[in-house]
């Protein structure tokens, strides 16, 4: 499959599990019960499919390539997403520690959990945005199909190292499942 084609699929599931954060978010701030194993879910796939896998892929094989192309890293378009992806990290441990919080009995961490969902939804839609819109543009512009197909097997060699054999396919699954466990 294209490779830039393959991080757009992914970004669009990665929307679908931002979404639900968003939406548990606010029910649970409304007062609504949600089971702390939603979140602990959500938490796991924005830790293995968005970051070690769809974010290992730009970090470790589409970025230095557009390096080698001539996209600069310093004060470019690679650097402001690197330090996206570092931050979006550090909103993901904050979400995780009120989570934590809210559970063990503290009500108002129900707050916390607000807060760093709306900061890490907005975030993460912003940088789909600049990637979508832009990034990938350039990258569309300076890559070659031998270096598409490079990419193509470093994006395969990437998410079976990183997640396992299968393990992809099986976090989608988890999404279609969270989506019918909210309705
Ligand atoms: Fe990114
Ligand atoms: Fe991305």
């Amino acid at each position: 499959m294209d490779p830039i084609e393959n991080l757009m699929i992914e970004h669009r599931v990665i929307e679908r599990a931002i979404k639900l954060l968003e939406e548990a978010a606010y029910r649970v701030y409304s007062g609504e019960t949600i089971d702390k194993s939603f979140f602990q879910e959500l938490i796991n796939f924005f830790r293995e499919f968005t970051d070690k896998c769809h974010h290992g892929k730009e970090e470790a094989s589409l970025f230095p390539k557009l390096e080698l192309k001539g996209i600069p890293r310093e004060g470019g378009p690679i650097g402001v997403m690197l330090v996206e992806h570092e931050l979006g990290r550090s909103y993901v441990r904050a979400i995780k520690d009120s989570v934590e919080k809210y559970y063990s009995g503290k009500e108002e961490a129900k707050e916390d959990i607000l807060e760093n969902a709306v900061a890490y939804v907005r975030l993460l839609r912003e940088h789909i945005f600049k990637e979508d819109n832009i990034l990938f543009n350039m990258a569309r512009a300076v890559l070659d199909s031998e270096d598409l197909k490079e990419l193509s097997e470093e994006f395969e060699h990437i998410e079976v190292e990183k997640l396992g054999e299968g393990r992809h396919e099986e976090l989608v699954s988890k999404i279609d499942k969270l989506e019918a466990e909210l309705k």
